[in-house]
């Protein structure tokens, strides 16, 4: 079976470069199925968080598929409202017991909420936690450059990853650049950029024609070939098959740097880190 290329982390773990994003998949009866499927598939990352209200159904998929948990790499986050030491404490727990299993593999903040403060209270339970065993690796999402300095200066620990909106209209140069002097893995959400225009763009859709291939999956090999870790997220089986055979897709160093061009200043989807936070 086709696998996803693994990446090594700074903490000596490694993680499947292509995994799934379990974002606004409600937990209905279809999650567990779809999770499953995926697996079978050869998915081996499965990413999911506490505000998404889907870690049970996530979790019932991991049992269902037959799949060994020590071959599945399952990453869930923090909540904005747990970011004081005895509700991190707490929230992990809480995860574990709807997801099913005793460890996650990846534990994040989920957004760095710099007007709340508390960022720096929350990366040292997260280190505290990583002591415990419940989550093998940590990390951060959605940390706005001066956060993320503060958060290692004020404890000498790095982040193993960090998992921010990224696609070929939002890019995120300068933070994939910090990211990268720390020895940090960009991880990519929303990576065909929410399912919008970028999906429609008249470069991808040349490439795709190229090379026979899908605009999803051109912009998943994009996303690989630069180094991201990143996780397409799709309720359709078939989708999601289509995706994870973007793994045989290579750009040449041409359609890179073509898609490269298409970065622009207000091509973000999501919330803005900074002040917009949910
Ligand atoms: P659906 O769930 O109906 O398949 P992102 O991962 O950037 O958040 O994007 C997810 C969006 O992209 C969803 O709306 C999903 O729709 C859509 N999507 C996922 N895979 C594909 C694909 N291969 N082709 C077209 N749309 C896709």
């Amino acid at each position: 079976m086709k696998a996803s290329p693994v990446i090594a982390m700074n903490d000596g773990r490694s993680i499947p470069q292509l995994g799934i994003g379990t974002w606004q998949i409600s937990d209905g009866e279809d999650l567990p199925a779809l999770v499953a499927d995926a697996l079978r598939l050869g998915y081996r990352h499965v990413d999911t968080a506490r505000a998404y209200g889907n870690e049970n159904g996530t979790g019932l998929g991991l049992a269902a598929s037959g799949v060994p948990r020590e071959e599945i790499f399952l990453t869930t986050k923090l909540w904005n409202d747990e970011h004081d030491r005895e509700a991190a404490l707490a929230a992990i727990d809480t995860s574990l017991e709807r997801l099913g299993t005793d460890y996650v593999d990846l534990f994040l903040i989920h957004w760095a909420k710099p007007e709340q403060g508390k960022y720096v209270e929350a990366w040292k339970s997260l280190i505290e936690i990583q002591q415990s065993g419940k989550a093998l690796s940590i990390g951060v999402s959605n940390f706005p450059e001066p956060q993320l300095e503060e958060i290692i200066a004020e404890t000498g620990v790095v982040p193993a990853v960090h998992q921010i909106e990224l696609h070929p209209y939002w890019q995120q140069r300068e933070l994939r650049r910090a990211n990268e002097r720390h020895g940090i893995l960009t991880q990519a959400y929303s990576p065909l950029g929410s399912g919008g225009a970028v999906l429609h763009d008249d470069v991808v859709a040349q490439i795709a024609a190229e090379r026979g291939a899908s605009p999803a999956q051109v912009i998943i090999a994009w996303h690989l070939a630069i180094g991201n870790v990143v996780i397409p997220k799709s309720t359709r089986i078939a989708r999601l098959a289509a995706n994870f055979e973007a793994l045989d897709l290579t750009l040449g160093d041409e359609d890179i740097a073509r898609i490269d061009a298409l970065d622009r200043s207000d091509g973000r989807v999501g919330r803005d880190p900074v002040n917009d936070a949910p």
